[in-house]
């Protein structure tokens, strides 16, 4: 039985056939790959080499190199905070240590607050700084204590679909 889902597998070989030689094929088909899972798995990386020939080296090579491939399943809500001139300038630095602080303190009291926090570079909102984006909600001037308020709000809220996939995924994850 194939490993990926027939949509997926489709897409795949769309690039294989799109581009001169395997090798060059392997980032847009690790994009496809993470656009349906949320993350890239070991499992995921063998069967790309036993279904489509891809050397596993070539792919490891390639998701170490850049950031944007997940090597493990993301939390719920990304929580980006502007790390960018203006924000930096407004305290953004700051911010993003409340949130760490935030997620370890709740990690020593057993509880596994549904976050992870990413400095990231200039989110076009320059005028409203610090500004940051929790998944895709966009919050200005968020101080260390509005982020703290905006933790509480989002961990009392029921979980979006696309982030119950992601909690499931951690959860299979963590047990192995
Ligand atoms: S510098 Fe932070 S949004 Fe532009």
């Amino acid at each position: 039985m194939p490993y990926f889902s027939p949509e997926l597998t489709k897409i795949i070989e769309g690039f294989l056939k799109r581009y001169e030689t395997k090798r060059s094929s392997i980032l847009p088909i690790l994009h496809a790959v993470q656009d349906e899972k949320d993350w890239i798995s070991d499992q995921d990386i063998d069967a790309l080499e036993k279904e489509f020939g891809l050397s596993v080296i070539d792919v490891r090579e390639v998701m170490t190199f850049y950031t944007m491939y997940r090597k493990s399943p993301p939390k719920p809500y990304r929580f980006e905070i502007c790390k960018s001139i203006s924000c930096w300038l407004m305290g953004a630095n700051e911010s993003i240590e409340a949130v760490k602080k935030e997620i370890e303190k709740a990690k020593k009291e057993g509880r596994e607050l549904p976050f992870e926090v990413h400095g990231v570079e200039c989110l076009g909102q320059c005028g409203y700084a610090p500004s940051t984006l929790i998944n895709k909600d966009r919050h200005n001037n968020v101080t260390p204590e509005k982020a703290l308020a905006l933790i509480k709000e989002y961990s009392a809220k029921e979980l979006p679909k696309a982030a119950v996939n992601c909690a499931a995924n951690l959860a299979a994850s963590q047990k192995k």
